[in-house]
């Protein structure tokens, strides 16, 4: 069977939104598979080698500006060599998310990358576009933490002699919130790993998370006041290693 290479095309090094529902396609996509990481220009020679004897190709990639990541660009400039010169004609899908809640903000980087296929002789087979992909990982990642709570609250319930049963309850409305809220990602997931695992034009689709839009931008300006303010924000320069400009002197270095 042929074998499938997911690539989370993801900067961060752990808890991407792409790295997670890459892996959760993965679990749907049959047949034998290869997950791997494109984060530095170290990471390309092994994903290069690990797509000579593979079928089809999904990228799982943020959008930056309305674009592809630019450290994924000088890949696909080498992917688009290497796959001339060994003459492959590998399948290619991919899974886009965005910060935003419109998931259709994605289609640049659809068109990027279908335009990528065109030039490199491989076969452009569609994928999705996902809106809301912070808040996404935000939910998966407090799932964990909200079991923990319910383990404790059980733990202290019985202790007092109080309702075990009310904190599973609770951790219950919490799973059925974030399923509701999925519900068109996990939808479009699971048919584009149906398509994958055929190997057929999935087509594009976008959805996003399942919030009217006036809910997402209130939560998103709470969330991201925050965030600026623990992560640099008012406090930028106050504790920091090194200075910015040094730092992005080093990536131009070594991109160029
Ligand atoms: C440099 C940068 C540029 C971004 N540009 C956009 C953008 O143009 N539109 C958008 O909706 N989100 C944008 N985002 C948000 C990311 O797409 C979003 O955080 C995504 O969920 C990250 O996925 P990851 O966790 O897989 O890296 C940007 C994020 C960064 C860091």
């Amino acid at each position: 069977m042929e074998k499938t290479v997911l690539i989370n095309c993801s900067p961060k090094k752990k808890l991407s939104a792409s790295g997670f529902i890459m892996r959760c396609a993965g679990l749907m996509i049959r047949g034998r598979k290869e997950y791997l990481h494109l984060r530095t220009p170290a990471d390309r020679q092994g994903i290069l080698q690990a797509l000579a004897d593979a079928g089809k190709v999904v990228f799982a990639v943020p959008l930056y500006v309305d674009g592809v990541p630019s450290h994924v660009l000088p890949f696909l400039k080498e992917m688009e060599s290497f796959c001339k010169e060994n003459g492959l004609r590998l399948k290619v899908y991919v899974i886009a998310n965005n910060g935003f809640i419109e998931g259709r903000q994605n289609e640049p980087l659809m068109q990027v990358m279908e335009h990528f296929c065109g030039r490199a002789g491989l076969e452009w087979c569609g994928g999705i576009g996902i809106g809301g992909g912070v808040m996404l990982n935000v939910e998966r990642i407090m799932i964990p933490v909200m079991f923990f709570l319910m383990i404790l609250n059980i733990l202290l319930g019985a202790l007092n002699g109080e309702d075990v049963l009310e904190p599973v309850r609770s951790f219950g409305t919490t799973i059925g919130t974030f399923l509701l809220l999925c519900c068109g990602i996990i939808a479009f997931t699971v048919r584009l790993a149906a398509h994958i695992s055929k190997g057929t034009d999935a087509g594009k689709r976008y959805t996003r998370i399942m919030l009217p839009s006036f809910i997402f931008i209130l939560f998103a300006d709470i969330f991201f006041t925050v965030i600026s303010v623990f992560q640099g924000g008012i406090f930028r320069g106050w504790f920091a290693r090194f200075k910015p400009d040094a730092g992005c002197s080093i990536i131009t270095v070594k991109d160029h």
